[in-house]
């Protein structure tokens, strides 16, 4: 049997691009004792792939030259010399940006429930970007009810469920994304007000919307926005840095914030949240996260590209800002 498999072929500068990648047609070798083998169905375009395409190990190491390009993926186990991973169970880890991935099942792969949700939603709400989210804002944020939430990348899955669960904690939530598309789908799933960084002045908008300041910001793309939104803090506000997207392209040369002061006379904090740290809590995040679906609290947005060939133009999509929600591949 062949497999597809997406290689790094070069490392990027600046954007990835389709000639970084190699799509590579090789034939599946048989089992060893230990190992399964997985059929994917959906694969993760996260914008972490950006970060692991580079040199060097930041908080994992960086995609080998020549390797299957690191994603998370969700598939089911179609032959197994794993009893732990028999045939028929459905799975979900770094299964690889494959066709198909063979796994000892010793690196983070977990069996789901293909039942219980549909199998996608474990690369989503319910799997390292909807963990991100709810220990994000509830660990490090610790929202009450009454204060105002403000949040980059808003659009996103990480942003969207953010803002859905600072609303059920009785939080006031603004959002900040790009163009009317996904303005309306903020609004339309609960948030309060939504700024369009694209077309409209962050700060002036901020002063608008947020006159008492804000006690929470959840950011997923630092630079600029982080800059602006610093000026806006309440007093005790708690500034959460999920990630810097608009900086991956560019590592060598970092936005350097200068409002930072704002973090001393606003008596806040300023901290920084990696979801591997929450392994050991998932099930408590899965299981509310799985609640507030079921009961209609939250809703989960993805957005599906069609092929594994799509894959570049793909990932492309989260720094463009084509993507609403969760972005993934069926294959
Ligand atoms: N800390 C952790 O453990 C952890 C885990 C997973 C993910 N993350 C981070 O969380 C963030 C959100 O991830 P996600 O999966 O939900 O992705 P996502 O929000 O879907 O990311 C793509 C979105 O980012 C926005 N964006 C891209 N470039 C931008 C720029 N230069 N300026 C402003 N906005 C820009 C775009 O929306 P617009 O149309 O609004 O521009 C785009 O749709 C990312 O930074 C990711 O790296 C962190």
């Amino acid at each position: 049997m062949q497999n597809t498999q997406v290689i790094l072929k070069s490392r990027p500068v600046g954007m990835a691009e389709t000639h970084n990648f190699e799509w590579q047609s090789a034939e599946i070798p048989a089992l060893q004792v230990g190992q399964f083998l997985v059929k994917n169905e959906y694969i993760s375009i996260d914008p972490a792939i950006r970060g692991w395409m580079n040199a060097g190990t930041t908080y994992i190491p960086g995609i080998e030259l020549g390797a299957v390009v690191r994603a998370f993926a969700v598939g089911e186990v179609i032959e197994s010399k794993n009893s732990d991973f028999p045939a028929g169970v459905f799975v979900e880890g770094l299964l690889g940006a494959q066709a198909y991935a063979i796994s000892n099942g010793q690196t983070g792969i977990h069996i789901v429930d293909a039942q219980a949700a549909p199998l996608s939603a474990y690369l989503g709400i319910l799997g390292m970007p909807g963990m991100t989210a709810y220990f994000g804002l509830l660990d490090k944020g610790q929202p009450q009810a009454g204060e105002t939430v403000l949040i980059s990348g808003a659009g996103g899955i990480i942003g969207s469920l953010v803002g859905q669960i600072a609303k059920i904690k009785g939080c006031r939530v603004v959002g900040i994304a790009g163009g009317d598309k996904k303005r309306d789908f903020l609004l339309k799933i609960g948030f309060d007000a939504v700024i369009d960084y694209k077309n409209e002045d962050l700060h002036s908008r901020l002063q608008e919307i947020c006159p008492e300041g804000v006690h929470i910001f959840f950011d997923n793309v630092g630079g600029q926005i982080l800059d602006t939104a610093l000026l806006h803090l309440a007093r005790g506000a708690r500034v959460v840095i999920c990630g810097a997207i608009s900086q991956y392209n560019d590592m060598t040369n970092i936005y350097g914030i200068k409002n930072y002061m704002k973090i001393l006379t606003a008596r806040g904090s300023l901290s920084g949240i990696i979801v591997f740290d929450y392994l050991t809590r998932y099930p408590e995040g899965k299981q509310a996260l799985s609640q507030w679906l079921q009961n209609g609290q939250i809703q989960n947005q993805e957005h599906l590209i069609q092929g594994i060939e799509q894959f570049s133009q793909a990932l492309k999509m989260l720094f463009t800002g084509e993507n609403l929600g969760k972005l993934l591949i069926k294959i």
